[in-house]
């Protein structure tokens, strides 16, 4: 069964292609970072724009990639939340239309619920239960994975997104977005030790995460207390590689710590990272030296990591299989519950 898969959720217009229940064909993304650059995060008039203007050339690339033609899909997935409700409305109505001139099954499918389950794609023997963390520009969260219909939030932060202080520290560093890779390329050559940051707790849920206290952090360390972004690095800062390093590793423990816990707690024997920060490679390696012996840690590769059409294709391909189907005026939601 050949399952099309497609997502327009935030700024990445992706489409995937997959042949279930596991086996990824194509995975074609075309990212907007350079349409949004100029305004300092995502303009959701110039996403959906970008959107509408690009999900059928990136089908037909995707088509390419696999040697399929559009005749040889027997399924259509497409993320219906959450997200941003005009970039969600272009992938739900090219879904859409695709199903009714195709007289094809059509699926929905929760965006993190694929970033779940996208390490399926690369693990053959990776299978329920396990728990997720999926660390992203605009999630953090932790997800006990039980079974197909079941994937539950365990935790999610009580204010910024991992990705997002990333970031955000970037643009503080001077450094160009996105600022994950940026921050972290500098960090190699820094000492993580260097400057003390703090690692936030929340009192009531020692599973949640919280990354404003972090990032403030940060700018304090650079700028000094009354200085704004735009202020001239005080004389008694680090060097910037020193910062990106100690940032690094205090975002990093903050992940592997509460991952580890909730693995614990769940009793799994998996544990499954995703979301764009799952390619930082501190948190790789901290993670897989941390983690106690029966416990396997998977990582998807960088392309499964981030937004792609894939990981909706193999989400949806597993919600087919349990029966599940979409009429054909699916609606789009940009909550997550
Ligand atoms: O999942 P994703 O592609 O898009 C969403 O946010 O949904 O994640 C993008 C986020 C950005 O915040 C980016 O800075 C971060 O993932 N990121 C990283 C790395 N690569 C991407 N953060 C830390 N280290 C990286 N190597
Ligand atoms: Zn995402």
């Amino acid at each position: 069964m050949l399952v099309l898969g497609i997502d327009t959720s935030c700024d990445d217009t992706a489409v995937g292609l997959l042949e279930a229940p596991r086996r990824l064909l194509a995975n074609e993304v075309a990212t907007q970072y350079d349409l949004h650059a100029a305004f300092g995060g995502v303009v959701p008039e110039i996403a959906s724009r970008a959107h509408a203007e690009r999900v059928t050339r990136v089908l037909e690339r995707a088509l390419a990639q696999a040697g399929r033609r559009l005749e040889d899909l027997d399924a259509v997935a497409v993320t219906h939340r959450p997200g941003l409700l005009g970039s969600l409305m272009v992938g739900v109505s090219a879904g859409r239309a695709l199903a009714l001139a195709r007289g094809l099954p059509l699926v929905g499918v929760h965006h993190i619920e694929a970033h779940c389950v996208a390490a399926m794609a690369e693990h053959p023997d990776l299978d329920f239960p396990f728990v997720a963390l999926i660390a992203s520009g605009g999630h953090t969260a932790l997800y006990a994975c039980r079974d197909v219909r079941r994937i539950e939030r365990l935790a999610t932060t009580i204010d910024d997104a991992a990705g997002e202080c990333f970031d955000k520290v970037a643009v503080l560093l001077g450094l160009g977005q996105p600022g994950g890779p940026a921050v972290s390329r500098l960090a190699e050559g820094g000492d993580p030790r260097a400057v003390a940051f703090p690692r936030a707790r929340v009192k009531e849920d020692p599973l949640a995460f919280s990354y404003s206290g972090l990032k403030t952090a940060v700018l304090y360390h650079l700028k000094g207390p009354g200085g704004g972004r735009g202020a001239p690095n005080r004389a008694g800062a680090a060097r910037p590689a020193d910062v990106a390093a100690s940032f690094e590793q205090a975002a990093v423990d903050g992940l592997v710590e509460r991952a580890l816990e909730a693995a614990r707690r769940e009793g799994v024997a998996d544990l499954v990272v995703g979301g764009g920060v799952a390619a930082n490679r501190r948190l790789r390696h901290d993670l897989l030296a941390a983690a106690p012996a029966g416990l396997r840690v998977r990582f998807p590769s960088v392309a499964l990591c981030a937004d792609n059409g894939g990981m909706v294709a193999l989400r949806g391909a597993q919600l087919l299989a349990a029966g599940e189907r979409a009429p054909l005026d699916l609606e789009v939601y940009a909550t997550g519950e």
